[in-house]
């Protein structure tokens, strides 16, 4: 009698962590008047967020997307924030040159809660005032 081996579970492209959060980027807003040929906003922080997770092995459960747009059009740089069972936010108005940080802390603590809701007073000032929409947790 020959003995089949199971295959292992299968683990596809959607497979993470567990607690895994993402955050999405728009890397092709541009600002009204911006140069056409100069690097998108979005691509600036999305870099510099690819590059802040890159460096620190504690943020290994973080992952940053670029995508092409949130909707958010006239609100550059725009980003989304989803993990499981979770809310899903959007914020607009980040600036490229100082977001990358805040973004990674403010990840932290949306991972801290069971459901993304992070308590008001503890957001940083752009996530309060930069909030788009949040999407209840998809089932
Ligand atoms: S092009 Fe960035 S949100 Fe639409």
């Amino acid at each position: 009698m020959t003995t089949a081996t199971q295959p292992a579970p299968a683990t596809g492209p959607t497979a993470e962590p567990p607690g895994a959060i993402r955050l999405m980027v728009c890397t092709t807003c541009r600002a009204s008047g911006a140069d056409p040929d100069a690097p998108r906003p979005g691509a600036r922080l999305h870099a510099a967020l690819e590059d802040a997770i890159a460096a620190d092995p504690a943020l290994a459960h973080l992952s940053v997307e670029p995508v092409e747009c949130l909707s958010v059009c006239k609100r550059p740089c725009t980003v989304a924030i989803s993990g499981p069972d979770r809310w899903t936010y959007v914020y607009g108005d980040l600036d490229p040159d100082t977001a990358a940080a805040t973004l990674i802390g403010f990840a932290g603590q949306y991972r801290a809660t069971g459901d993304g809701i992070v308590t008001w007073r503890e957001r940083p000032d752009i996530i309060r005032k930069g909030v788009v929409a949040r999407i209840p947790p998809l089932r």
